[in-house]
C-alpha cells in the first residue's frame, strides 16, 4: 500500500467520523423538516441523537472508501477540474455502497418519535423486500452526491490553488478547511431538492401511508400535494451543517494527512 493511499484512508475515515458525530443533531433537525409528517410529529427537538449509532458504524468505512477511490483515481484521470470531478464521482459510488444502508436506518430512526432501537429498525426495514430495502434511495443518493461533488470539489481544489499561488506555498490546513467549507455551502444549497426526495424515498411513504415508487413519482406528488417550496425544506440546517462539516472535514483531513505523511516520512528517513 503506498503512503499517500494509507494517509488518505486514515485521514478520510477520521475526518468523516468527526463530522458525522459532532454535527449529528443538525442533521436530525434537517431530516425532520423534510419528513412527510412534518417537524413536530417527527420528534421536534427531542431525541436529536436518535440513529447516531447507525451513522457511526457507516461513517468511517464510507469516508475511507471515498478517499481511497478519490485519491487513487486522481492518478489515472487528468489533473484538472474534469479529472477531479470524475475521481470524486467514483469515490461517491464506492462510499454509497456502505452509506446508503446506514442512511436508511438513520433516516427512519430520526423521524420515528417513538423510542425505537437500532435492531428493531433494521428488522423493520428487512421485513419488506429484505436486503433490497436497505438500498432504498440508492439512485437518488448518487443523483445528489455526484452533482454535489461536481460543485464542491472543483471549488475546493481551485480555491486551494489560488491560495497557494498567491502566497507561494501550499494552503495550510485552516485555509484548506475554509475552501472546503465554501464549496460545500454552495453545493448544499443547490442540491437541497434532491436531498428532500432522498429523505422521502428512504422514509418510504407519504403521510397517508401511500408508498413513493420512484424519483419522478416523489417529485410529482410533493409538488402537487405540498407545493414546490417543499422541495427546499431543511435548506438552512443543510447549508449550516455542510459548511461547518466541510470546515471540520477538510481541516481534519489535511492536518491528519500531514501527520500521517510525517510519520511515514520519518520512518523512511530512519530506515524502518
Ligand atoms: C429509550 O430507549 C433506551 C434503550 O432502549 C432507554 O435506555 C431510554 O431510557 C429510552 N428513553 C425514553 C425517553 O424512553
Ligand atoms: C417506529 O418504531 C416503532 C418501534 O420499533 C415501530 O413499531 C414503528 O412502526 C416505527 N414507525 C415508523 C414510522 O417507522
Amino acid at each position: 500500500m503506498s503512503d499517500i493511499f494509507l494517509a488518505a484512508l486514515v485521514s478520510g475515515a477520521f475526518a468523516g467520523f468527526a463530522v458525522d458525530v459532532s454535527l449529528y443533531p443538525i442533521d436530525t433537525l434537517k431530516t425532520r423538516l423534510q419528513s412527510p409528517k412534518g417537524f413536530l410529529a417527527s420528534g421536534g427537538f427531542t431525541g436529536i441523537y436518535r440513529g447516531l449509532g447507525s451513522v457511526a458504524i457507516g461513517s468511517a468505512p464510507g469516508a475511507a472508501l471515498f478517499f481511497t477511490v478519490y485519491e487513487t483515481s486522481k492518478f489515472y484521470t487528468p489533473d484538472n477540474s474534469l479529472g477531479h470531478m470524475m475521481s470524486a464521482s467514483f469515490g461517491e459510488i464506492a462510499a454509497c455502497l456502505v452509506r446508503v444502508p446506514t442512511e436508511n436506518v438513520k433516516t427512519r430512526m430520526q423521524i420515528n418519535s417513538s423510542n425505537s432501537s437500532l435492531s428493531k429498525t433494521v428488522k423493520q426495514i428487512l421485513k419488506g423486500e429484505g436486503v433490497r430495502n436497505m438500498y432504498n434511495g440508492f439512485g437518488i443518493t448518487l443523483m445528489r452526491e455526484i452533482p454535489f461533488a461536481f460543485i464542491q470539489f472543483p471549488i475546493y481544489e481551485r480555491m486551494k490553488l489560488l491560495v497557494s499561488t498567491y502566497q507561494s506555498e501550499p494552503a495550510s490546513p485552516i485555509q484548506s478547511a475554509i475552501c472546503g467549507s465554501f464549496g460545500g455551502a454552495i453545493a448544499a444549497a443547490v442540491t437541497t431538492p434532491l436531498d428532500v426526495v432522498k429523505t422521502r424515498l428512504m422514509v418510504g411513504e407519504d403521510i397517508q401511508g401511500v408508498k413513493y415508487t420512484s424519483v419522478g413519482d416523489t417529485v410529482k406528488r410533493i409538488v402537487r400535494d405540498e407545493g414546490r417550496m417543499t422541495l427546499l425544506n431543511g435548506i438552512q440546517p443543510r447549508i449550516m451543517w455542510i459548511s461547518i462539516g466541510g470546515f471540520v472535514f477538510f481541516g481534519a483531513y489535511e492536518a491528519c494527512k500531514g501527520i500521517v505523511g510525517n510519520v511515514v516520512g520519518s520512518r523512511k528517513r530512519e530506515g524502518i
